[in-house]
């Protein structure tokens, strides 16, 4: 076996995750290819957090048949939280009778266990390898490829306890399991030795970071991430509104290596609706907390998620969500129609019609588009320090600024990697673009 091919599904959770799958694929002398054709093992690492994703990624799977058929010694790996769905991994199983081994996340790690068995069985059999553990172990042996240079993803902690009413989350991740603050900073330590930028520490709920271990944290570990000494960029996802606390804030603010960027979903702007969705804050409690952020750190980026359609949803709950959005001005919004997920208390309350669903996104997009190129106005003639992170096309650049916006500029790919200061010259809707500002 030569070449392994990753199709990533889902959040950036994901997104490391297959960069642990690269390390142990990698550790057996493969290396990745971008070409599916070219690889012997495709793994398919998939997401089940609304239907339109886990519709998406079953086209692709079935899309691999006609390869698997002319090319059966191919291994078809499909893993992820997809899998980890009660009777999704049998149900796979049936409709794809060509996937070579189903693999959950609780037991990723044991990818290269699984190419072992099924390599050493005679007549190569299928393998189904989920695990319903609620607290499955944290392996901190797991190789890494990384694959976002200069940005290094991070876990604290794994899994969600929170059980939002809609979310599948929790059932295909387990409880929360924080990882040992020391591992974590000595992993940060290696990656700044190593290069890389920007750290971005990963959680379903980064806020209630050591609550299963105690004694430690979230504030007690960027405690410790701020006394680095070195030049990088902090950012870290997701935060929960019922547990984002004020040091935590003043923290960011008063740390220059810490990103003025909090991504802070909000979901409704209704406190019935978030009553429903077991969200534990109310409108005003957001409100508030979007007050402190702003107090100590004015030009916060701001981001959130949003959504609509959630059951019972009515046009008042509904026009309470576009006034939140209105005040609020997130930088950006990732706005989602409500999806049933079954197993979920959500699926089973009383859904409401699609026509609905569809004429509240529609509004809601245009409501923060409108906002968002507002704010991309701001940016015009101010000279930003971006870190330069990809070179899309010849001579040209792409990077954020520290409060999250991308910004596309003319420069050597080089240049990957170096903080540059960029005035910003011209905005188009949440693209800002600009020039090199020469220091002499
Ligand atoms: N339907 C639609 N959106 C969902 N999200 C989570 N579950 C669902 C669902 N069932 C959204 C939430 C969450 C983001 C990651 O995905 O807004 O914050
Ligand atoms: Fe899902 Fe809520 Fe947990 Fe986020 S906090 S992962 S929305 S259950």
């Amino acid at each position: 076996m030569n070449y392994y091919y990753i199709e990533t599904f889902g959040c950036q959770m994901n997104v490391h995750e297959s960069e642990k799958i690269a390390g142990i694929l990698s550790s057996r002398g493969l290396s990745a290819t971008d070409n599916v054709n070219l690889a012997d093992v495709i793994v398919f690492n998939t997401c089940c957090i609304r239907d339109t994703a886990e519709k998406k990624i079953e086209g692709n799977i079935g899309e691999l048949k006609a390869l698997k058929r002319a090319s059966p010694e191919k291994i078809l790996i499909v893993s992820g939280c997809m899998t980890q769905q009660k009777g999704r991994a049998e149900a796979l199983k049936k409709r794809f009778p060509f996937i070579d081994i189903i693999l959950g996340t609780a037991n990723q790690y044991e990818l290269g266990a699984e190419l072992d068995k099924l390599c050493a069985s005679p007549k190569r059999s299928k393998r189904v390898s989920v695990r319903f553990d609620d607290r499955p172990p944290i392996d901190e042996s797991v190789p890494v490829t990384r694959t976002s240079y200069p940005n290094a993803w991070v876990n604290i902690m794994y899994g969600c306890n929170n059980f939002c009413t809609y979310c599948i989350v929790p059932y295909v991740r387990g409880r929360e399991r924080s990882r040992d603050k020391e591992h974590i900073i000595a992993e940060i330590r290696t990656l700044l030795d190593s290069g890389y930028k920007e750290i971005t520490l990963l959680g379903q709920n980064v806020d209630s970071y050591g609550s299963d271990i105690g004694n430690v944290t979230f504030y007690d570990l960027l405690k410790d991430i701020a006394k680095i000494n070195a030049k990088f960029r902090l950012r870290f996802m997701t935060s929960h509104p019922k547990d984002l606390s004020e040091e935590v804030i003043k923290i960011i603010a008063e740390t220059p290596n810490f990103c003025n960027n909090i991504h802070l979903p909000v979901q409704s702007g209704s406190d019935r609706i978030l009553k429903a969705m077991n969200r534990k804050y109310t409108r005003k409690r957001y409100l508030e907390l979007i007050e402190t952020i702003r107090k100590y750190m004015p030009n916060c980026g701001i981001t959130s998620d949003i959504m609509v359609g959630f059951p019972g949803e009515t046009d008042e709950d509904f026009a309470d969500t576009m006034s939140l959005t209105s005040s609020v001005r997130f930088q950006n919004a990732f706005t989602f129609v409500y999806s049933p997920r079954a197993g979920t208390p959500a699926a089973q309350m009383e859904q409401i019609p699609k026509e609905i669903k569809k004429e509240r996104i529609t509004a809601l997009v245009a409501l923060q588009n409108r906002i968002s190129d507002e704010i991309s106005a701001d940016y015009l003639g101010k000279t930003e320090e971006i870190l330069a992170e990809d070179a899309p096309e010849e001579n040209v650049l792409v990077g954020r600024t520290d409060t999250g916006r991308l910004v596309r500029f003319a420069g050597d790919r080089s240049l990957i990697g170096s903080f540059i200061n960029v005035k910003i010259t011209k905005n188009k809707a949440s693209a800002l673009f600009g020039e090199i500002v020469n220091n002499g």
